[in-house]
């Protein structure tokens, strides 16, 4: 992997150009949706009535709001404004494409329209180095964030009830509870800067019209959702818009689609598991940055692309210029089938070599297939597919093991500490697995050093 050429920004030198990535999508987010509510015929008209007034109804910047109102677009865009988004402005004052994207090059409508019957603008003289502001060194800076450690929890929902209904000291829930303690207190000395949080969503935010195998939350706060008993009483996410942005750019160019997600509720997969591990809190301690897996309708991703999926994540994580202390976390499972006459199923001895083998060898594990998981583990068992993306992100999966440039095993950093594993049998229709497993400072260095050669 030729990491710093790939990783560059160099489409920001094609002169007259911007790209329209994930660093001007968060400076252009209200921009854009300002646009698409031109989408409605009742909004275009009370923007026509009264443009001020309309744009002062969002929370845009007043360099943004101006910029429109002067309908400067290469304002806008160097302003996050995205040209397709921004054509509605036009469509709205009758104007075409034409016209919109004449009025950025300096020529009146007439010489523009000549210009593209004389055949268009050539590219020569319009390169990269035809610019005479480019910047020759677009290489990143050297990474300074590191994952930590990952933690895995099964987030079955009766267990955030219990919580939220004060039934922890109940003989029933007295148990589950207790397995987290050592986790709890654990965390008070290793709080992180940002979680990655990697769950799944089930039927709350995504129903069947829209279906994304991986999506990441690149907004700034996620409300928690009503899953129809009411919003859990415990708070909403703030993310990590930058580092979710940074990843994205490493992740989608190691060939991972991912699916970006602005603004959507999160449901006891995200929120159990931070119940779990903080308790009852006013506010979660850090930044959580969403991701959520399809595990609810097949095809669902295989074990090997979520640990590869982790590795690129880790990878991504080290290479962030800021210092941030980063944990990946891996929810859902263990064996539990919640549907038709098989509904109940648990497997502690498949659970158990389950951890075992996430624990000592990741790469095997990641070669089950999904019926291995549904036999033994129960349909709804699936879930643990993403624990590998969580997995893939430690220090000793760092690099790509089927790529020969890769060190010697010998070289390799050790796998991490397990400070602490538990299993219990039952909550609701599952069984509970949690595992914390911790990089030593000296594996995070070896897989950065290592990640950039
Ligand atoms: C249960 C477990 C889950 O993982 C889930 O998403 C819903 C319900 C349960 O055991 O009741
Ligand atoms: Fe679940």
């Amino acid at each position: 992997m030729s990491s710093s050429m790939m990783r560059d920004k160099r489409y920001r030198d094609v002169p007259g150009t911007t790209l329209f990535d994930a660093e001007q999508s968060r400076r252009g987010y209200h921009l854009n949706q300002f646009c698409m509510s031109l989408m409605r015929p009742e909004n275009r008209e009370r923007f026509v009535a009264d443009q001020r007034a309309y744009l002062d109804e969002w929370p845009m910047t007043e360099e943004q709001k101006q910029a429109v109102l002067d309908f400067d677009l290469n304002r806008c865009i160097a302003l996050g404004g995205n040209i397709y988004f921004l054509s509605k402005i036009g469509a709205t004052f009758g104007k075409s494409f034409q016209f919109m994207a004449g009025s950025m090059t300096g020529l009146s409508e007439a010489a523009y329209r000549d210009m593209m019957v004389a055949g268009g603008r050539s590219p020569d003289g319009n390169r990269i180095a035809d610019n005479p502001d480019r910047v020759d060194d677009r290489s990143a800076p050297p990474g300074r964030a590191s994952v930590t450690a990952s933690i895995y929890s099964s987030h079955v929902p009766a267990m955030g009830a219990a919580m939220d209904h004060g039934k922890t000291d109940e003989p029933y829930w007295r148990p589950v509870f207790a397995g987290y303690e050592p986790t709890r207190s654990w965390l008070r000395d290793n709080t992180p800067d940002v979680i990655l949080l990697v769950y799944n969503d089930h039927a709350t935010a995504f129903d069947l019209s829209l279906i994304p195998t991986f999506a990441i939350g690149t907004g700034a706060h996620y409300p928690v959702a009503d899953e129809g008993y009411g919003p859990r009483p415990v708070p909403g996410i703030d993310g990590h818009p930058a580092l979710a942005a940074h990843i994205v750019q490493e992740v989608v160019q190691d060939d991972f689609d991912l699916t970006l997600v602005n603004e959507m509720p999160v449901d006891h997969g995200l929120t159990v598991p931070l119940s779990m591990m903080f308790g009852d809190v006013a506010q979660w301690p850090c930044a959580v940055i969403p991701f959520a897996v399809n595990v609810v309708q097949y095809p669902v991703p295989s074990g090997r692309r979520c640990l590869e999926l982790g590795r690129a994540i880790g990878r991504a994580i080290r290479s962030y210029p800021e210092d941030l202390r980063v944990q990946v976390w891996g929810t859902g499972g263990m064996s539990h089938q919640l549907q038709g006459r098989r509904a109940g199923l648990i497997n502690p001895e498949w659970d158990n070599a389950f951890l075992d083998r996430l624990i000592a060898d990741p790469a095997r594990l990641a070669e089950s297939d999904h019926l291995e998981y549904i036999e033994e583990a129960g349909s709804e068992g699936i879930e643990l597919v993403m624990w590998l993306i969580a997995r893939g992100a430690m220090a000793d999966q760092a690099s790509d093991q089927s790529d020969a440039a890769s060190p010697a095993p010998a070289q390799m950093p050790a796998p991490p500490r397990v400070i602490h594993r538990f299993y219990h049998v039952p909550a609701s229709n599952t069984a509970v697995g949690h595992l914390v497993l911790q990089d030593t400072p000296t594996n995070a260095e070896t897989a950065s050093n290592g990640a950039d050669q």
